[in-house]
C-alpha cells in the first residue's frame, strides 16, 4: 500500500502540498481532483521522488521511502508516466519502448549494455506500441510524433515498467478524441487486474465518475475531501471548493444532509501527528 503521511512542501512562502495524508489501496483507482493550482501535480512529485519534501512521509508497503530518489522508487514498483524529457528523442517508438521493457526485465543493469537482446524483449515491445494505437508509427522517431502520440508514448513505457503503482497526471489532456478511449480503455484494462493502485489526475469528472472507486480533492494543497465519488461529488465542501458552489450537472444541488465522507474543514485543527 501507498500511504503519504503530512506530506508538506513548501515554495517559499508558498505551501503548495499542506500536510496531505492518503491510503492507496491495492486494486482501486483514486481519482485526484481540485482547481488548476491546487498542488495535485506538486503531489505526484512528491510521490514520486521528483520534488523532496519539507515535511512528512511516503510509504510504500510500510517502507518509508521519503529520502529515496526518484530512480530507486520506480524500483520499487511506482510507476510515473515518463515526461518527455525522459524519451529517447532520436529513437523511434518500438526502440523507446523496448529500452523501458529491457530495463525491468535486466534490473541492475544500464539500458544501453542490455541494446543486442532477445526477442521476447522486442516481442512485449510491440505487444505495448500495439496496445496503445501507435502500431502504425513503431518506425517513426519520438520527436518527431504529434502531442497525442507521445502522450500515448509515454503510457506505453509506463506499462513496460509493470509497476504496481501507476500515477497517471492528466494523461489524455491535448489528445484527440480518437485517442482519449485508446489511454482510458488501457486505464480500464489496468483496473480489471484489481491488484494495481491506480492514482489518476483527471480534470474531465465524466471520466472521474466512470472510473474513481475513490476521490481525493485536493485545494490550495490541503486535501479537503477523501471517500467514494458519489459522496465526495455531492458534499458540500467539493461543491465550494472545486466546483464554485455550481452544481456538476444539470441535476438539482444535493441538500445538506452529512455525507459519509471524509472532509477536512480546517487542517489547523488537527493535532500535530504523532510519527510512531
Ligand atoms: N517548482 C515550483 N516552484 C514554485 N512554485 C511551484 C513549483 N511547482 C509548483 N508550484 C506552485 O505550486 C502550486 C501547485 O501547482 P501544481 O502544478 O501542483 O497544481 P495542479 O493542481 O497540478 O494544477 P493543474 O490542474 O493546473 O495542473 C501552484 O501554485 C504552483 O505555482
Ligand atoms: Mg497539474
Amino acid at each position: 500500500m501507498l500511504e503519504t503521511e503530512r506530506l508538506t512542501i513548501r515554495f517559499g512562502g508558498h505551501v503548495a502540498v499542506d500536510a496531505v495524508s492518503c491510503r492507496f489501496v491495492p486494486g482501486t483507482l483514486t481519482a485526484i481532483v481540485g482547481p488548476n493550482g491546487a498542488g495535485k501535480t506538486t503531489y505526484f512529485n512528491l510521490v514520486s521522488g521528483q520534488l523532496k519534501a519539507t515535511s512528512g512521509r511516503v510509504l510504500l508497503d510500510g517502507v518509508d521511502i521519503t529520502a529515496e530518489p526518484a530512480s530507486a522508487r520506480t524500483h520499487r514498483g511506482l510507476g510515473r508516466a515518463f515526461q518527455l524529457t525522459q524519451l529517447f528523442p532520436q529513437l523511434s517508438v518500438l526502440e523507446n519502448v523496448r529500452l523501458a521493457v529491457q530495463s525491468r526485465r535486466r534490473e541492475g543493469l544500464r539500458l544501453w549494455s542490455v541494446w543486442l537482446d532477445q526477442r521476447a524483449t522486442l516481442e512485449r515491445a510491440r505487444e505495448l506500441v500495439e496496445q496503445v494505437a501507435l502500431g502504425d508509427r513503431a518506425d517513426a522517431l519520438a520527436a518527431s510524433l504529434p502531442h497525442g502520440d507521445q502522450r500515448k508514448l509515454e503510457v506505453a513505457m509506463l506499462m513496460a515498467l509493470e509497476p504496481s503503482v501507476y500515477m497517471f497526471d492528466e494523461p489524455t489532456a491535448g489528445m484527440s478524441v480518437d485517442d482519449v478511449p485508446v489511454v482510458l480503455d488501457l486505464i480500464r484494462a489496468l483496473k480489471a487486474r484489481g491488484d494495481k493502485t491506480i492514482l489518476l489526475v483527471e480534470h474531465k469528472m465524466d471520466v472521474v465518475r466512470e472510473l474513481a472507486d475513490r476521490i481525493v480533492v485536493l485545494h490550495n494543497g490541503q486535501c479537503v475531501a477523501d471517500g467514494r465519488p458519489a459522496d465526495v461529488i455531492a458534499s458540500a465542501v467539493v461543491q465550494q471548493a472545486y466546483l464554485g458552489g455550481a452544481a456538476p450537472e444539470a441535476t438539482p444541488s444535493p441538500r445538506y444532509e452529512e455525507p459519509p465522507v471524509r472532509t477536512i474543514p480546517a487542517v489547523r485543527e488537527r493535532r500535530p501527528h504523532d510519527h510512531g
